[in-house]
């Protein structure tokens, strides 16, 4: 495999994502073409569809060799699988239920994994013009400032971000809203937000502690991993063991101590893995 420029990589991802940040603010003023996928509360938009086919065609031409993990591609029937080969894994608008109801946090997320490691992050929310950004080993960005977590390890501190998800399987609803029951009277704050990958950025920019969730994908998680953990934040699975982006769940905290302290309060669930990792 020849070496990868990150640099580079970064340079076309952000341009193509300031591209399709433009499309995501015009669309969310319209009236949207909705479909659903998994579930009633899973949705998609000619817009998530649209501004993944930009991304996918701008960094196939820059990058002809590279893989794609796209949401939208994924679910029209490609497979999900994550080798050691450069891949681009996109979620075009996460977040979607709030971009379908004008709710101004929702994101475009792209990150570029290589030997299954994170090596780019962008994470655009066009609406509010906050351009989240990474390279590893170079630290965490807003809007080109660095950034970094709280740092919090007190949980009656804590402001955590739960999520509600889009699998209305009873086993899963009834663990969020056990999870929610036991952390209410332990923590200083819960909150569900409605996009997996800006509350990982919201956790690297210091304005919220923790973010944990089951269900979600490779692409809600793959560039906010690489910007809260450039931003000094804890990236591990649910029960506290190491991170594994096919898994489906995330525990992200401000310190490793918080971290530990969530997992063990927490009532487990487990999805079907994403496809497969070779
Ligand atoms: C969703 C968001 C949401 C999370 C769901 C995801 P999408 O992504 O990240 O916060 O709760 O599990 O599916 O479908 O809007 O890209």
């Amino acid at each position: 495999m020849s070496e990868v420029d990150a640099q580079k990589c970064f340079d076309v991802a952000l341009d193509l994502v300031k591209q399709a940040g433009k499309v995501v603010r015009e669309a969310i003023k319209k009236k949207k073409n909705i479909e659903t996928k998994s579930s009633a509360v899973d949705l998609v938009t000619e817009s998530d569809k649209a501004v993944e086919k930009m991304l996918i065609s701008g960094l196939s031409e820059a990058f002809p060799d590279h893989q794609f993990i796209g949401e939208e591609s994924v679910s029209a029937g490609e497979k999900c699988v994550l080798t050691d080969q450069p891949t681009w894994i996109i979620d075009p608008i996460d977040g979607t239920m709030n971009f379908v109801h004008s709710f101004p946090y929702t994101c475009i997320s792209v990150g570029l994994w290589v030997k299954k490691e994170a090596l780019v992050g962008v994470v655009y929310n066009p609406v509010l013009e906050q351009m989240f950004t990474a390279i590893k080993g170079q630290g965490a960005f807003l809007n080109g400032e660095k950034i970094s977590v709280s740092g919090e390890t007190d949980l009656g501190q804590a402001l955590v971000f739960s999520e509600i998800g889009t699998s209305l399987d009873p086993e899963k609803v009834n663990t969020v809203l056990t999870n929610i029951t036991t952390l209410m009277p332990k923590v200083h704050g819960i909150r569900a937000m409605g996009s997996c990958t800006l509350n990982m950025c919201h956790v690297a920019m210091g304005g919220v502690d923790v973010c944990f969730e089951f269900g979600i994908h490779a692409w809600d998680l793959a560039a906010g991993y690489l910007v809260v953990t450039e931003a000094g934040g804890v990236v591990v699975d649910t029960e506290g063991g190491p991170f594994d982006i096919m898994r489906r769940r995330v525990l992200c905290a401000s310190s490793q101590e918080l971290a530990e302290k969530i997992s063990k309060l927490l009532k487990q669930y487990q999805p079907e893995r994403d496809g497969v990792t070779k």
